[in-house]
């Protein structure tokens, strides 16, 4: 299972490295191309003064997921205003290329700014606030984004219940459908989506998730789509893929597999050798393809990965020099990897 607390803390770290390239040079066809649904790629501002970054991003995908810069730490400041220009910035990208934007992500345990945790004491005015701030941001993108993940990430690591954090503190476990009845008041037409992390390595959080979901449908909250995040060991245990997106598709909502990447270093426990691990990540890969086009049609939203090159993770980014991870479809020259031409040839 991934060490999540280090690659979070490179946090806004997320401001880039250098990024030269060349243009791109890649003679495959484009990878959206094998998909009928929107196929996604993490993006950042930062990222646009990269020339092969902008070729490869718009051959390639359909969609931008911010990573970073539509979420609450980038958004809300302390005194409670709005901050919007980074957004603004990755939607006219978008436009642009004629790609979509997905919105990501509204209310996140791992981000509850000083606005807020000044609030704590007033229940009024806080739960005031949070509808504000979610009204606000998704009322400022109406009919302009793909879906929005609303919350993220609410379920704890074993699966035992909800995960504390602020929003619970204050407003009890309803924080969640607040959110919800906030976005789908703001955008009625927008997709909402409920996304999280290690559904498939570790089961009991899926089924603490999916029973999240299924209360969340009989309490009426308007829910749309399920995002597994997908940040997968390529040690992950076969057929765990597979099991986890026909447990999700059952509730009979869309799926979201919503922050692809196949680490390495996990698998091969931050030792130096990648090489006997290369094999299965490529057969995870495959195996995610596979358990995607056994999804019906209608219930494909769309996969997003989570960074163009190996040098565009997040694990990267947060490395310090420390051996870089292989989590992704492209190499850092800008070529389609191994595993990026298993993933288009599983989903032939
Ligand atoms: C990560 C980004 O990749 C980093 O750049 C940022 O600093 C921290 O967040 N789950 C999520 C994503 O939902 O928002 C996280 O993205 C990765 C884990």
């Amino acid at each position: 299972m991934i060490d999540r607390r280090a690659a979070l803390t490179g946090l806004s770290a997320a401001i880039l490295s250098s990024c030269t390239g060349e243009a791109a040079t890649t003679d495959a066809a484009p990878l959206k191309s094998f998909l009928t649904a929107p196929l996604g790629v993490a993006a950042m501002t930062a990222e646009f003064a990269d020339p092969q970054w902008q070729a490869l991003t718009a051959t390639h995908f359909d969609r931008l997921t911010p990573e970073w810069e539509m979420k609450m730490e980038y958004i809300l400041q302390s005194d409670g205003s709005h901050r919007f220009e980074a957004p603004d910035r990755l939607l006219r990208q978008a436009k642009l290329n004629r790609q979509g934007i997905f919105g990501h992500a509204l209310v996140w345990y791992a981000q509850d700014g000083a606005y807020f945790q000044n609030l704590r004491s007033d229940k009024a005015r806080f739960e005031a606030a949070y509808r504000a701030y979610v009204q606000a941001v998704v009322g400022r993108y109406t009919g302009q984004v793909d879906g929005w993940d609303v919350v993220n990430e609410p379920i704890l690591d074993d699966g035992s219940g909800l995960r504390n954090c602020l929003w619970r503190d204050v407003l009890g476990d309803y924080y969640i459908d607040i959110a919800y009845h906030a976005a789908h008041g703001a955008d009625p037409a927008c997709p909402l989506v409920l996304n999280d992390y290690n559904l498939e390595h570790t089961p009991a959080k899926r089924r603490q998730f999916l029973k999240l979901v299924d209360d969340m449908q009989k309490r009426g909250v308007p829910l749309h789509v399920l995002g597994t995040q997908t940040h997968i060991s390529a040690a992950l245990e076969p057929g765990a893929l597979k099991a986890t997106l026909r447990d999700l598709a059952a509730t009979g909502l869309k799926i979201h597999v919503s922050e692809v990447d196949v680490s390495l270093k996990e698998a091969a426990k931050n030792a130096f050798d990648f090489k006997s691990y290369r094999a299965q990540q490529i057969r995870q890969i495959e195996e995610l393809a596979e358990a995607w086009l056994s999804l019906p049609v209608a219930q494909q939203y769309g996969i997003t990965i989570w960074g163009l090159r190996d040098k565009d993770s997040w694990y990267n980014r947060s490395q310090k020099g420390l051996l870089a991870d292989e989590p992704l479809l492209f190499d850092d020259t800008g070529a389609l990897k191994p595993l990026g031409q298993a993933f288009v040839k599983a989903l032939r």
